[in-house]
């Protein structure tokens, strides 16, 4: 079967690695990928901000099967228009985004179904802002409803700090029509997790749990990315916890949207924050993470074109996911200055090497080949991942290929995982 992956991060390298190694697959193409997603895939032009553009490749491949990556093509529709012309996509509808394009229709959606999240208010004027303020405590969270690629959360100390960023959002100045509407929530203490299970509009079979690393700095300092590692390991979720998470939080979901007419198929990763009072769902997007992919299915042994063929057709059972117990660990090299300004057209060195190390997978995000050679050419460079029984070993395996690697200005984090080690 010819697959088509759209989309051009490491989340995309990943899921094309992966697919490649289904027997059932003939031929990957992805759109638009990468420097290093074209090693393992046919890449074709698209413009993944038109449905319009999506469809005309579509129409001339005629895939047996499309895997959208990113959030953007699945709020703007793809899916339904994909599924109308006849051909088998794996994601959600655009109806069924929202609850990752949305912020404030999670929020009113989680209160609906019962489902433990933290009080907050919705408000669309400073008027409402000022109204709500006194009903919450310092720190308080602030966030854009609408898609803002991580920038969209505020966590505010003081009261004037928050009017000041709210009055930003709310006049379109900081984040345009994004955030037009804002949601104003408790802030919540804990370790996160992204619990990511796949769902067939109906039932739902988790994947294996992780944790990303949101921040540019070490010791989660600096502003917020789009993540610069992750790792996965037993360790993180027990099973019985992963049942409690099924039952109380990913099955209520997937029934409260079909309950709405808004059948939830696709992936639905749920950020949570586990805190004292239990785990609280933060967000909800309805596509793989990135980072988090990375290390999730270089655990999966099992066929991934199975599992998402069984979403598409309805018969998601316990055993579409076969795992192995290793861990894994994905460490980011990114540019300098991201997430803020950076350059591009960096040369990059040592991939072979590390490429060529037992367990361990470069997966590339933003890089581009010219002449046989990789350049950098985006925020997020490359997710370098690795495998091994245990997380220490894994992370040790992780950083020995970093160092292997290099191009001009490359940051990276050194504490990947370094909170799960302290704690074992
Ligand atoms: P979101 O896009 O909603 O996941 O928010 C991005 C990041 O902001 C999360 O991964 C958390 O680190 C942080 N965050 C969001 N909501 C809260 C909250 N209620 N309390 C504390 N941190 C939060
Ligand atoms: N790593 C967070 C995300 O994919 O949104």
């Amino acid at each position: 079967m010819k697959v088509l992956v759209i989309g051009s991060g490491g989340r995309e390298h990943a899921l094309v690695w992966k697919l490649r190694q289904s027997s059932r697959v003939s031929k990957v193409y992805c759109a638009p990928g990468n420097g290093g997603i074209a090693d393992d895939a046919e890449c074709l032009p698209a413009d993944i901000k038109s449905v319009d553009s999506l469809v005309a490749l579509a129409n001339n491949i005629r895939p047996d099967l499309t895997v959208i990556g990113p959030e953007l093509p699945l709020m703007l529709g793809v899916v339904d228009e994909f599924t109308r012309r006849g051909l088998h996509v794996f994601g959600p509808t655009q109806a069924a985004a929202q609850l990752e394009s949305s912020k404030s229709f999670a929020k009113e959606f989680l209160q609906r179904h019962h489902i433990p999240t933290a009080p907050f208010a919705i408000c669309d004027s400073m008027e409402d802002v000022l109204e709500a303020l006194p009903h919450f405590h310092m720190p308080l969270v602030l966030k854009a409803d609408g898609l803002a690629a991580g920038k969209g959360v505020v966590i505010c100390n003081a009261k004037e700090e928050l009017v000041s960023t709210a009055a930003e959002m709310l006049s379109g100045k900081m984040l345009g029509a994004a955030g037009s509407r804002v949601v104003l929530e408790e802030c919540l203490q804990g370790d996160e997790l992204s619990f990511l299970v796949v769902s067939d509009g109906e039932r739902v079979a988790p994947l294996v749990a992780a944790q990303d690393h949101k921040r540019i700095g070490d010791g989660d300092t600096g502003p917020n990315t789009g993540g610069m590692g992750a790792y996965s390991a037993r360790t993180i979720v027990d099973e019985q916890m992963s049942q409690w998470l099924v039952q109380h939080i990913a099955r209520p979901v997937v029934a409260g949207m079909k309950a709405e007419s808004a059948e939830y198929k696709g992936i639905l990763y749920c950020g949570l924050m586990m805190t004292a009072r239990g785990p609280m769902v933060l967000e909800f997007n309805c596509r793989f993470g990135d980072p988090e992919t990375q290390p999730i299915l270089m655990r999966l042994e099992s066929d991934l074109v199975e599992a998402l063929e069984a979403s598409i057709e309805g018969r998601i059972s316990d055993g579409v996911f076969r795992w192995s117990p290793d861990a894994s660990v994905c460490v980011v090299m990114s540019s300098q200055g991201y997430p803020s300004t950076f350059e591009v057209g960096k040369k990059i060195v040592g991939l072979q090497e590390a490429g060529k190390m037992e367990g361990v997978k470069v997966f590339h995000a933003g890089t581009s080949k010219r002449d046989g050679a990789y350049f950098t050419a985006g925020g997020r460079v490359l997710g370098v991942t690795a495998q091994a029984a245990g997380l220490s070993s894994a992370v040790l395996r992780a950083y020995e290929a970093v160092d292997k690697i290099s191009f001009e200005g490359a940051h990276y984090r050194r504490d990947i995982a370094a909170r799960a080690l302290q704690k074992v």
